[in-house]
C-alpha cells in the first residue's frame, strides 16, 4: 500500500501492536482453540462470528467479511485512512512518529498552531494573574466556573486594547501576516495597518481533536453585540469539521456508549464540571455532515440536549434529520422551565441532570410530543395537521420494523381509529420503504477460494520451509485472475528478494479484495499443510489452467484458416498437452 511514512516506521509499529489487546478494548473475545472469538464490532449479530487470530496478526469476520490486520481494525473502527490508522497505534504504542516535513523553515500550518498556542497561553496568564481581568475573573465566578475549570478548558480574557495580543505575539517573532491569515489580528480596511481581533471578551479556545488550539470562541462580558465573536474559518480551523470539548470527551463518549451534544460554550463547561464527561458543543453552527461523520468516530448513540427556545427546537429537529441520514440513533433531552443545560445543572444537580438524561426520549416520541403539543386531539382536523406534520419523519426512519413500531405509537397518541387516516399512514411506511429500500447495504459476497488455492496460500504462509518448492511448481500465470493471484506475486516477490512472509505484512502489501481474501483463509480452521499435499495443491492448480489453456487451443484450431497458425497452434498445443501428462 503507497503511504507516505516510513516503512520501518509502519514495521516498528506491526512489531509493537498487540492485536488481541487491541481488539479486545471495543469487544469481548472469548479463547476458542487457537484463535480468540467474539461479536463482530462491524455488525450487528448476537452470536459471534468475528475471530482473531494472535499467532498470525490477522481478524476475521464470516459474517460480514470485514478483515485484515491491526491497522485495518483501526481504519474501520475510526473511520479513518492508513496513515492516520498508523499514527492512532503509534500513539498508544508510544513508537516515535517520525518528521515528514522538510528540516528548516516550518510550514504554515506549524506557524498558525504555535500562534494559536502561544495566543491561547497569552489570554489564559491574563485571566489568571492581570489586573486588568479583574471582572473577567468576577463574571467567572458569576457563572458558575472554577479556576480549575478555566484551567482544564484554557479559558481567558482578551484584555481591552488594540494591541494586546498584537504586541505579545510581534514581539515572540510572529508576523502580523500569519496572525491575520489565522484569524487573530484583523486588517483595517484599506490601510496596512492591523490589530487585535478580540477584545475585552472572555476567551474559550477551541481545540482540534489531537489537542491543538486551532480558533478562539470570545463571550462579552455584559450585554451587547454579538455576544459571541468566533474565529473564522482559516487554514487550520473549519467550523463545520469541529466539536467544541471532543479532544475532552472522546473517551467519556467511547465509554458512555453515547454523546450528549450542546449547543453552547458554558453548557460544555457546566457539564464538564459537573462530571458529565460525554458531550460535546456545536456552538451555535447547524449540526454538520462533517460534525456527523466525526462523531460517528467515537458513537452510534446522540442525546440532542439543546435550548429549550424555538431556535434550540428548529435546531433539534435539523439535528435528528441529519443524525439518522447517518445511522445514529437518537434521542432528545430537552430540559423543563425554559433551562438550557448549564443552567439545569447548576441549578439542580449532576444527579439530576444524569436522571433526565437517562430518560430521554426516543428522537420520535419527542418529535411526536412537541407536534401535538397543545393541540386539542379530539378533533378531526387537529389530528389530520399533526399527522401531516409528522409523516414526514416517519419516511426518514430506516428500520422497517421500527418504523411499524412508531406507526402504532402514533395510532395511539392520536387516537386514531379512522380508516382513511390509518391508510395514509400506511402510505407513508411504503414511502419510507421506498426511499431506503436498503438496510444497511449487504456485504459483498466473498471472492469464491477453490480449496485447493486456500489450501495453498496456508501453506505458502505457515511453512516457511517448503515455500521456494511449491512456488518453484507454480508459475504466475497459473494464478492469473484467480483470488489468490496478487498473493502469490507478492510473496513471490518478497521471497526472491529474501524479505519477510508473514501474514500482517502480506495484509498491508495486498490491495482489496485480496487482502480480505488472505484474512478469510487464515481463519479458515484446518491443520496445517503438510509438505506433499502443499506440492499435490500446487500441482493441480497448474493442471487445471493447463487444461483451459490446451480447451482454449482447440477452440481456436478449430477456427483457424490459415495453415501456418493452424501449426503454429498444433506445436502449441502438443506441448501443453505433454505439461498435463507430466503432471498427471
Ligand atoms: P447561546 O446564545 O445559547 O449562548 O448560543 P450560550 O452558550 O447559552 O451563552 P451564555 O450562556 O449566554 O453565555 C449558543 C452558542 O452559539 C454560539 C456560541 O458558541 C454559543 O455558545 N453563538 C451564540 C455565537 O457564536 N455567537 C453569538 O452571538 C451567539
Ligand atoms: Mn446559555
Amino acid at each position: 500500500m503507497a503511504s507516505p511514512l516510513a516503512p520501518d516506521f509502519v514495521d516498528r509499529v506491526r512489531g509493537a501492536v498487540d492485536i488481541v489487546a487491541l481488539v479486545s478494548e471495543c469487544v469481548p473475545l472469548k479463547k476458542s482453540g487457537r484463535k480468540f472469538r467474539g461479536l463482530c464490532p462491524f455488525h450487528p449479530e448476537k452470536t459471534p462470528s468475528f475471530y482473531v487470530d494472535d499467532g498470525k496478526g490477522l481478524f476475521y469476520c464470516f459474517g460480514c467479511h470485514a478483515g485484515g490486520d491491526a491497522f485495518k481494525f483501526v481504519m474501520l473502527r475510526e473511520h479513518v485512512e492508513f496513515v492516520e490508522a498508523a499514527k492512532i497505534l503509534a500513539r498508544r504504542l508510544g513508537v516515535a512518529i517520525p518528521e515528514t516535513r522538510q528540516a528548516g523553515k516550518p510550514s504554515e500550518r506549524e506557524a498558525l498552531l504555535a500562534a494559536h498556542a502561544a495566543a491561547a497561553e497569552f489570554y489564559h496568564d491574563t485571566l489568571k494573574s492581570r489586573p486588568e481581568a479583574a471582572p473577567a475573573r468576577k463574571y467567572l465566578v458569576s457563572r458558575g466556573v472554577t479556576p480549575e475549570t478555566a484551567a482544564r478548558l484554557g479559558i481567558g480574557f482578551a484584555p481591552d486594547r488594540w494591541d494586546g495580543l498584537k504586541g505579545h505575539l510581534v514581539a515572540k517573532g510572529f508576523s502580523a501576516e500569519l496572525l491575520v491569515t489565522g484569524g487573530l489580528l484583523v486588517r483595517a480596511e484599506g490601510r496596512q495597518t492591523t490589530y487585535d481581533r478580540f477584545r475585552n471578551r472572555l476567551m474559550f479556545p477551541i481545540k482540534s481533536l489531537s489537542g491543538d488550539v486551532v480558533a478562539f470562541g470570545g463571550r462579552l462580558l455584559g450585554p451587547g453585540e454579538p455576544k459571541y465573536l468566533n474565529s473564522s474559518d482559516s487554514p487550520i480551523y473549519n467550523k463545520r469539521e469541529n466539536l467544541y470539548g471532543l479532544h475532552l470527551t472522546r473517551e467519556g463518549i467511547r465509554e458512555a456508549g453515547e454523546a450528549v451534544v450542546v449547543e453552547g460554550y458554558f453548557d460544555f463547561a457546566s457539564l464538564w464540571q459537573a462530571g458529565v464527561t460525554h458531550a460535546a458543543a456545536t456552538c451555535g453552527t447547524a449540526f454538520s455532515e462533517e460534525q456527523a461523520a466525526l462523531l460517528r468516530r467515537f458513537t452510534e448513540r446522540v442525546v440532542i440536549n439543546y435550548d429549550p427556545d424555538a431556535a434550540g427546537a428548529a435546531a433539534t429537529r435539523r439535528g435528528i434529520d441529519l443524525l439518522l441520514g447517518r445511522g445514529f440513533k437518537v434521542r432528545v433531552l430537552r430540559l423543563d422551565a425554559g433551562l438550557d443545560p448549564d443552567a439545569f445543572v447548576r441549578g439542580k444537580g449532576a444527579d439530576e441532570y444524569r436522571a433526565r438524561l437517562g430518560a430521554a426520549a426516543r428522537y420520535f416520541d419527542y418529535l411526536l410530543e412537541s407536534a401535538a403539543e397543545g393541540e386539542d386531539l379530539s378533533s378531526y382536523e387537529t389530528k389530520s395537521a399533526v399527522l401531516k406534520k409528522i409523516l414526514p419523519v416517519l419516511e426518514l426512519v430506516p428500520d422497517r420494523i421500527e418504523r411499524s413500531g412508531y406507526v402504532n405509537v402514533l395510532a395511539e397518541r392520536l387516537g386514531i381509529e379512522d380508516a382513511t387516516m390509518l391508510a395514509e399512514i400506511k402510505d407513508a411506511l411504503v414511502k419510507g420503504a421506498r426511499r431506503r429500500p436498503a438496510q444497511p447495504a449487504p456485504p459483498p459476497p466473498p471472492m469464491k477460494v477453490p480449496e485447493a488455492d486456500g489450501r495453498l496460500v496456508r501453506a505458502l504462509m505457515e511453512r516457511g520451509d517448503v515455500r521456494d518448492e511449491v512456488l518453484e511448481i507454480l508459475a504466475d500465470e497459473d494464478v492469473a485472475g484467480t483470488p489468490i493471484d496478487e498473493i502469490v506475486r507478492v510473496m513471490r516477490g518478497r521471497g526472491e528478494r529474501g524479505e519477510e512472509v508473514s501474514y500482517p505484512v502480506l495484509s498491508e502489501l495486498l490491495r482489496e479484495p485480496s487482502r480480505t481474501v488472505l484474512a478469510r483463509l487464515a481463519m479458515r480452521p484446518e491443520p496445517v499443510v503438510s509438505r506433499e499435499e502443499a506440492l499435490r495443491c500446487a500441482e493441480s492448480i497448474r493442471l487445471r489452467r493447463l487444461r483451459v489453456e490446451r480447451d482454449r487451443i482447440q477452440k481456436e484450431m478449430e477456427r483457424e484458416r490459415d495453415a501456418a497458425r493452424l501449426d503454429d497452434l498444433m506445436r502449441r498445443k502438443v506441448e501443453v498437452s505433454r505439461q498435463i501428462d507430466s503432471l498427471s
